[in-house]
């Protein structure tokens, strides 16, 4: 009977063969592994740093702003002592703001209760908002070479492969947890979990993975019963559910638009936006643009031309913003709903964090610069 380790009875890596498989692998990395910015430090704050942003975001769209976010908070005591606003400005168009907001607060939480160090213990990086389990493995290991395992979306899809998981990878977390941990490299931690995320990435991928290029592909279970393009299985998704909103880009007499900053819990908290609100049942955009403007910001307006309209969508819910030009007739604009109120020009509006489907609508009115607009 072959000494093996078991996730569970069926699922089970021979003792046996994890050396050699583990070698091919460190092998295969040490020759064809990315050269990414991150890597190239040792320094906990800046892999924090790129383990969050690689969070939602590719790699690809991560690097510039890596690299800008490092120039502009280059340790931890600079961003702790940054404004919420430049943070999240530093972020805008990464999404998922949360992470931003976690980062800019958890700075400050180690300057205050870890003297500005950051923690090198398991249970206190878990402690840390915005990062869970396979952030902290990501961490420790790539910062401090500890053998913490991780479980992101592509090591989940290429240990799914190696033992042909049956099953949605979702439905079999802790399985794969358990096969993560026993597959890793307690000699070489900090490698081996790189490795294994570009293996993912550049090898194993979901559409059409590259299996005659791969390292592992005599040990895996999916690529030697030809499989491997119905492995992970998918969940079934259901439609994202939409959200129509009425959106009014507010002109006074001095050429100034009118923008609200969002509260700073929830949703896209903290960032600045056009105001508007969701459209009613039976009711028009413009008959939703002007309640709204009313409940919202205490004032009158007349509702105007359409300038554009955005579909977006974020992860749990499209958006279909329909954006018309208004102008601001009595009233002086209180922040009843939001957090704050500024009337900005179009030169200044870049000055602000704005959600990704707002930035739509700037473009759109740089594009209508210098007509002449009328309500
Ligand atoms: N995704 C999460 N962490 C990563 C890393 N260190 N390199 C590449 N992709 C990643």
């Amino acid at each position: 009977m072959p000494n093996r380790i078991s996730a569970d009875h069926h699922l089970s890596l021979s003792v046996s063969i994890i050396d050699e498989q583990r070698r091919s692998l460190l092998e295969w990395y040490a020759r064809a592994g990315r050269d990414l910015p991150w890597r190239r430090s040792r320094e906990p704050y800046s892999i924090w740093v790129s383990e969050i942003m690689l969070q939602q975001t590719q790699v690809k769209t991560v690097i510039p702003y890596y690299h800008r976010w490092m120039e502009q908070f280059p340790t931890l005591e600079h961003l702790a002592s940054a404004e919420l606003q430049e943070v999240l400005k530093a972020w805008e168009g990464l999404g998922y703001y949360s992470r931003a907001r976690n980062l800019h607060a958890c700075a400050k939480v180690i300057m205050q209760c870890h003297g500005g160090v950051f923690p090198q213990e398991l249970s206190q990086v878990l402690a840390l908002s915005g990062i869970g389990k396979t952030t902290a493995g990501g961490i420790l290991s790539a910062a401090f070479n500890q053998p913490v395992a991780i479980l992101d979306g592509n090591v989940k899809r290429v240990i799914a492969r190696l033992v042909a998981l049956s099953i949605p990878p979702a439905k079999a977390t802790q399985q794969l947890w358990k096969l993560s941990e026993a597959l890793l490299d307690h000699q070489h931690p900090r490698d081996f979990n790189q490795a294994l995320m570009d293996l993912g990435a550049t090898i194993c991928t979901r559409k059409t993975p590259n299996c005659p290029d791969c390292p592992w592909k005599s040990y895996c279970q999916a690529y030697n019963h030809g499989i491997q393009s119905e492995i992970p299985m998918r969940e079934p998704s259901s439609p994202l559910p939409t959200k129509n909103i009425g959106v009014a880009v507010i002109w006074n007499d001095q050429g100034q638009i009118l923008i609200d900053r969002r509260p700073a819990k929830g949703l896209l908290g903290g960032l600045w936006e056009f105001p508007g609100g969701k459209i009613e049942l039976g009711e028009t955009v413009p008959e939703c643009i002007k309640r709204e403007i009313q409940e919202e910001l205490g004032i009158e307006i007349e509702v105007g031309e359409h300038l554009i309209t955005i579909n977006h969508a974020y992860s749990h819910f499209r958006v279909v913003l329909s954006v018309h030009h208004c102008r601001h007739l009595s009233g002086v604009p209180q922040p009843i709903e939001c957090d704050e109120i500024r009337w900005v020009t179009l030169d200044e509006v870049d000055q602000f964090p704005f959600p990704k489907a707002n930035t739509q609508i700037i473009a759109a009115l740089r594009s209508q610069e210098g007509r002449n607009y009328e309500v």
